[in-house]
């Protein structure tokens, strides 16, 4: 008796591109299919060289016509649109690149001929520009992004499978109204949710609840919802933002400089977010600092450097008496885009509290 499996992050999508998807999807062939744009931007899923014996390599090479050649079957699950918007390491995402790629997405969700929408990216900070467009872009169609651990010429290279994966879920009706979506190593993550947490495995990506579901036979499968806002219900919309505020972030750890959180001052940050140790605990010789930052109107945000769990108001600092606010459950990178985003539409310390309690 022939066992289900979903192979994923193992290096033989070729193979499996051949034999898997073909006969898992035969129902489909004769239906339309969906019409799925694919974006490339560059990183390891488009990366060049490097074995088990020689790690290094170059990402952000391949072009995205290769990319998809790579895959066979996959023009079986959608019709793709494909472009090249850029060929970046993802650790060059700037704001200004940000912007143009959720502008981008925003355009392609909002054509009749687009069902759903893949962004490959480089891994380093695809959680953020996955958070970035699940705020920003005003559409429940499907937005799906992928990357990989491997380069593409590795042995055991995960990003033919990752795009595989990450075109099936954009293709499913199911996906719709969910927000950016994570999908990598068979598992299907929320944008608000998911992080980088290995250098090297192709499971790096997790998520402190557990990602949304994963891919059974090439269906998504869901098993949790999330419920707070994001894409069509969110209030801030890319068509209305040229631009974001200057907002820092200051890692929490022993003997920490109040000169580091001056000197971003001095640079024009708006906000401060503070990753901070373990609930977001100030140590009291930073107390001055940070009240002296909040008296000047630069918000202070404290997140935590944990990896998971809500950071408390008045809980290990007096927000109350600093003036200061507090992110929730977001890791500190999520935390500035959020406080950025809400800047553009409130300088008031209490609706931005409010907004931080809402996303
Ligand atoms: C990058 O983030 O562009 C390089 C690393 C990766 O994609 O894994």
């Amino acid at each position: 008796m022939p066992r289900d499996f979903h192979e994923s992050g193992l290096g033989c999508a070729r193979r499996q591109g051949a034999r898997t998807i073909a006969s898992m999807n035969t129902d489909r062939l004769s239906a339309p299919r969906p019409r799925i744009a694919v974006v490339a931007t560059g990183g390891t899923i488009a990366g060049v060289g490097g074995q088990a014996s020689s790690p290094a390599y170059r990402a952000a090479v391949t072009p995205v016509d290769e990319l998809i050649a790579g895959v066979p079957g996959l023009e079986q699950l959608a019709e793709l649109r494909a472009e090249q918007l850029m060929q970046i390491d993802s650790a060059d995402f700037t704001d200004e690149r940000l912007l143009q790629l959720a502008r981008r997405v925003a355009a392609l969700c909002a054509r009749d001929d687009i069902e759903g929408v893949v962004v490959t990216h480089g891994t380093d900070t695809l959680e953020e520009s996955a958070y970035f467009l699940h705020l920003t872009v005003p559409s429940r169609k499907p937005i799906v992004l992928t990357g990989a651990m491997r380069p593409a010429t590795a042995l055991s290279s995960d990003g033919p499978a990752n795009l595989r994966d990450a075109v099936a879920v954009a293709a499913h009706p199911s996906s719709a109204g969910r927000g950016a979506l994570v999908v990598m190593n068979g598992q299907i993550h929320s944008a608000r949710d998911v992080t980088k947490t290995h250098t090297l495995r192709p499971d790096a990506f997790a998520s402190p609840h557990g990602p949304l579901g994963l891919l059974a036979a090439l269906q998504p499968r869901w098993y949790r919802a999330l419920t707070r806002l994001h894409t069509a219900d969110s209030e801030f919309d890319i068509a209305r933002i040229t631009a974001l505020p200057l907002v820092g972030v200051v890692a929490g750890h022993g003997n920490m400089r109040a000169e580091v959180w001056q000197a971003l001052a001095q640079a024009g940050a708006r906000a401060i977010v503070y990753a901070g140790l373990g609930g977001g605990t100030v140590p009291a010789y930073l107390a001055s600092t940070l009240g002296d930052l909040c008296r000047r109107g630069i918000h202070v945000v404290r997140a935590s450097r944990t990896g998971g769990g809500p950071v408390m108001r008045n809980a290990g600092f007096d927000d109350d008496a600093c003036g200061s606010l507090v992110i929730d459950d977001q890791n500190p990178p999520r935390a500035r885009l959020l406080a950025a985003l809400a800047l553009t539409r409130t300088q008031d310390a209490s609706a931005l509290q409010e907004v931080f309690w809402r996303y």
